[in-house]
């Protein structure tokens, strides 16, 4: 079935909220920033749309988006389609992270969208330089304007496991 991307809605959140129990965070969710975002359903777009975050609990979700600068999320109604967030030092430098279209919704502008809004948030508007890590995503990004960095190694220290991070 044809999309259509004018349906969609974008909604930015601030990480506060996600500090808040979940009924009250909801009700001002919607009425401060125009719509929630759901913690479970944001599980369930990375269980189906996504090879990375396909394993991690509501507690630790909720820790993350607790510890992001920048949070979109994009909506067909009450359907959830789309969602990006990053984390930023305000000035020097930002990172994307969790960039994820549903998949029928991919390839309508919606991966577009969130990393738009997520530029132009205040937490990243100054950043120097904006990274994105990805796996398949590279023609994504260099539709976006982003160049693929071939001077720098990335450095990873895993810790998989730590914490809670195993816990659902
Ligand atoms: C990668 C992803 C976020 C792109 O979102 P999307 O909504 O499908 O992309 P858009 O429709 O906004 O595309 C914007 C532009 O990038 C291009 N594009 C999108 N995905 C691309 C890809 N994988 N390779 C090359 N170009 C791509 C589109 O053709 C479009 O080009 P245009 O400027 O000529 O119109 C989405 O496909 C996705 O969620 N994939 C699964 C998760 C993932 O791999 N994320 C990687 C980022 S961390």
């Amino acid at each position: 079935m044809s999309k259509d991307p004018s349906t969609l809605r974008s909604f930015s959140h601030g990480r506060w909220l996600f500090w808040l129990p979940a009924l009250v965070r909801v009700r001002l969710q919607n009425l401060l920033e125009g719509h929630s975002l759901p913690v479970g359903q944001l599980q369930q777009l990375f269980i189906n749309n996504s090879f990375w975050a396909q394993q991690r609990g509501l507690a630790d979700l909720l820790r993350s988006l607790r510890g992001s600068d920048a949070i979109v999320s994009t909506w067909d109604g009450e359907e959830l389609v789309a969602v990006g967030r990053a984390t930023s030092d305000g000035i020097y430098r930002a990172v994307l992270w969790d960039v994820v279209v549903r998949q029928d919704w991919q390839g309508q502008g919606a991966g577009r969208a969130v990393v738009n809004r997520l530029l132009a948030a205040p937490p990243l508007r100054c950043a120097e330089r904006v990274y994105a890590m990805t796996t398949h995503g590279v023609g994504f990004y260099e539709r976006l304007g982003f160049q693929e960095e071939r001077h720098q190694h990335l450095m990873v220290l895993r810790r998989d496991g730590w914490g809670t991070r195993s816990s659902g």
